[in-house]
């Protein structure tokens, strides 16, 4: 193993990789993990702004506070250009989350050079990381504050939740597919040891989402990531009073985004008002499955 890590080493310096795309490199090529490497130059601080005027001075601050690849920030800030043009994205705290969130560490190798395309990306499974526009869009929708505690159901490759961890210091996130849990678990601890230390604030689980996180609720806000027919119930009563909630719903393929609010009235009875984010476009999601015992069978749709 020894042998082999000088000799990709040697290769790269050959190559004049650049040390970013030498771990990536040289990650796809060893067998076993990597060690840690505290790769995170400054400590995190959640209320340092990277420039929002250059691609250049974003590119310069990135690499000396964050310790990232200019190519995957060039292609990062031109995704922010058009997330900016489609108005996916408009509050500042929120283009910062974008913008500090490395979406090239939560793709698939096979997908490396494709993680600042629009479109959603396999993740193995059967299941995919949500494009950059839906992340955006639906996350800046829920205009989370700071201290606000968040639940995402659907983990996934674990960007969405990476992406809340720059709006709060609480996030919970439920992923149904164990194998896929464990995954994305470690390599949150991978990304906390290199120096991502704001990951620390995502607690994870590996549960039927349907049923929330009845130990943590109630939560500020919600955000489902797969598509299901209707508004599950446990979801809506573990949302606090004038909590807010986004949500895939609809048949499959064909969701619309939904914005729910529970707004509590004077005599403390409670009314939720529905807010497509899409003005009536559909857009398609994994479906939101269901657990049986151990097993994954069927959806919460239908029925
Ligand atoms: C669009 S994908 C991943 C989205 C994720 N936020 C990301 O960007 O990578 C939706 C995820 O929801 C998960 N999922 C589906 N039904 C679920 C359920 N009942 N509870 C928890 N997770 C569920 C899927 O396994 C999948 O990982």
């Amino acid at each position: 193993m020894k042998d082999r890590r000088i000799h990709i080493a040697l290769e790269a310096r050959r190559l004049s990789l650049p040390r970013r795309q030498f771990l990536l490199a040289a990650g796809a090529l060893l067998a076993g993990p990597l060690p840690a490497i505290a790769d995170v130059p400054v400590p995190y601080d959640p209320s340092a702004m990277p420039p929002m005027d250059s691609r250049a001075a974003f590119i310069d601050w990135m690499k000396k506070n964050r310790g990232e690849d200019a190519g995957f920030l060039g292609q990062r800030w031109d995704r922010f250009q058009a997330l900016i043009a489609h108005k996916d994205v408009w509050d500042d705290r929120d283009k910062r989350a974008y913008l500090m969130t490395p979406r090239e560490e939560f793709v698939t190798k096979a997908n490396l050079g494709r993680a600042y395309e629009w479109h959603y990306l396999d993740i193995g499974y059967g299941v995919t990381i949500t494009g950059p526009h839906s992340v955006a869009r639906m996350t800046n929708s829920l205009e989370i504050k700071p201290g606000d505690k968040v639940l995402e159901i659907g983990t996934g490759s674990g960007y969405q939740s990476a992406y809340l961890a720059n709006l709060t210091d609480k996030v919970f996130s439920i992923e149904i597919i164990k194998p896929l849990a464990a995954r994305t678990r470690a390599l949150y601890d991978a990304l906390i040891s290199r120096g991502y230390s704001e990951y620390k604030a995502i607690h994870t689980r590996n549960a039927d989402g349907y049923y929330g996180w009845q130990e943590e609720a109630p939560f500020d806000k919600v955000i489902v990531t797969c598509g299901i027919d209707h508004i599950p119930p446990p979801l809506l009563q573990q949302l606090k009073p004038n909590g807010m909630m986004v949500i895939p719903v609809g048949p499959p393929g064909a969701q619309h985004v939904l914005k729910v609010t529970k707004h509590q009235e004077a005599d403390g009875t409670f009314q939720v008002t529905r807010a497509d984010i899409y003005n009536g476009g559909t857009l398609s999601f994994v479906p939101f499955t269901k657990l049986e015992g151990d097993t994954i069978k069927g959806t919460h749709s239908g029925p």
